[in-house]
């Protein structure tokens, strides 16, 4: 099973990054920021992606990102997200995704920005657990 991690980190805090970073850990692979590589270019069949809010909305490369994720290169996504309060980023990664055809996990993880070191060990148990969950299966009517 081939599983990546990737994220949009703005500010030199990397808050998102960090989550990113500890899911990533939890799984046993690299997060790669979409910075370094701006469009997928494996198939995954766990694809973990986060991002945050500024000024209410994604960073435009993230909508970007996602708007040109192939369908046929992801089996189910799995959101982060970290902010001051918004949810924003998942509920619109979500919409765009599933506008795609794309399974979306309806369980994603979010951090508080001021809570990052307090999350770090919960986002790697995220990775973890979410990574070990069965996909779901196809059912035939026969
Ligand atoms: C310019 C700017 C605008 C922001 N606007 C919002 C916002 O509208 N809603 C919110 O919940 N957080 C907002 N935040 C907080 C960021 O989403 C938060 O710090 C996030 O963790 C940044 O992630 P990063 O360090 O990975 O870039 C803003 C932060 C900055 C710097």
């Amino acid at each position: 099973m081939n599983i990546v991690v990737r994220y949009c980190s703005k500010t030199p805090f990397g808050n998102t990054r960090r989550i990113a970073e500890a899911i990533a850990e939890g799984v046993g692979v690299q997060a790669v920021s979409i910075a370094d590589e701006p469009k997928l270019n494996e198939k995954a069949d766990i694809f973990f992606l986060g991002g945050a809010p500024y000024a209410n909305i994604m960073a435009p490369e993230l909508r970007e990102y996602a708007n040109n994720i192939d369908p046929s290169m992801v089996s189910k996504v799995v959101l982060f997200t970290t902010s001051n309060w918004s949810r924003r980023t998942v509920l619109a990664l979500k919409k765009t995704l599933k506008s795609k055809g794309i399974s979306v996990c309806e369980e994603y993880f979010f951090a508080h920005m001021l809570k990052i070191d307090e999350k770090i060990e919960e986002a790697r148990a995220f990775g973890q657990r979410m990574a070990k969950r069965k996909l779901p299966t196809r059912s035939y009517f026969i």
